[in-house]
């Protein structure tokens, strides 16, 4: 097992880690599906976190038996209505819109050390990093055109740790999302998860809050 003394990198993950963006992910897929009349859960939002989003419109249409209902074309234009939904409400956001203590966090890493990088599914990535006015912590971003397969497979941590040239067992990845959890997992990176403890249960470590993040309580879990 990874000691904390191993540690030389952190893998993060954006949407619901670094920002509150995956609430207004939820919200302009629950608009669509409401469109498309197809039920809305909760299960179904929380399965939706971090997955690419033509992957996430497949579920939602699967979610409400219609996955047979719509041309290739007609679904790119579905996608690209509910990221125009997004990027409206992603185009308001400031640094306020950063999770409590998650700036501190990324100043403590840069601080002492650690190399960063982004494994965001997220095409949006750069655009909501700007509006934090974070880009200058995340040279390095895993570019999700570029992957053949999403969460939750390793592609997208196993790529973040090569971006920061480190062997994925010395790098954490920080995650939201269960399927993000089972990719840093399967990447051989140790998981940070951080919400509900049952949720991302096979996380090596979680944290009910991103204010609860910081490099002493992840030494006390590590060891
Ligand atoms: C992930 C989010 O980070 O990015 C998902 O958790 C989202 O909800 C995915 O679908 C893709 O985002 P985008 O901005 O490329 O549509
Ligand atoms: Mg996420």
């Amino acid at each position: 097992m990874t000691k904390f003394a191993d540690i030389k990198g952190f893998v993060f993950d954006l949407d619901g880690v670094i920002t509150d963006t995956s609430i207004l992910h939820g919200t302009a897929w629950h608009q669509l599906a409401d469109s498309l009349g197809v039920a809305w859960s909760e299960e179904l939002g929380n399965g939706l976190k971090g997955i690419s989003r033509m992957d996430s419109l497949e579920m939602i249409l699967k979610a409400g038996g219609k996955e047979n209902d719509y041309t290739e074309a007609e679904k790119e234009k579905l996608a690209a209505q509910k990221n125009t939904n997004y990027v409206a409400e992603v185009d308001k956001m400031t640094p306020a819109n950063i999770l409590p203590g998650m700036k501190d966090f990324l100043d403590s890493l840069r601080a002492n050390g650690y190399q960063l990088s982004l494994a965001s599914a997220s095409k949006n990535a750069p655009r909501v990093l700007g509006k934090l006015q974070l880009a200058d912590y995340f040279p390095k971003i895993v570019d999700p055109a570029s992957l053949k397969k999403g969460k939750p497979d390793p592609e997208i941590y196993t790529k973040g740790a090569e971006l920061l040239n480190l062997p994925p067992e010395q790098c954490i990845g920080v995650e939201d999302a269960a399927a993000g959890v089972a990719a840093i997992n399967a990447a051989g990176e140790v998981s940070l998860g951080i919400g509900d403890a049952t949720e991302l249960g096979a996380a090596d470590m979680v944290f009910a809050d991103t204010s609860l993040v910081t490099l002493a309580n992840i030494e006390k879990k590590l060891g």
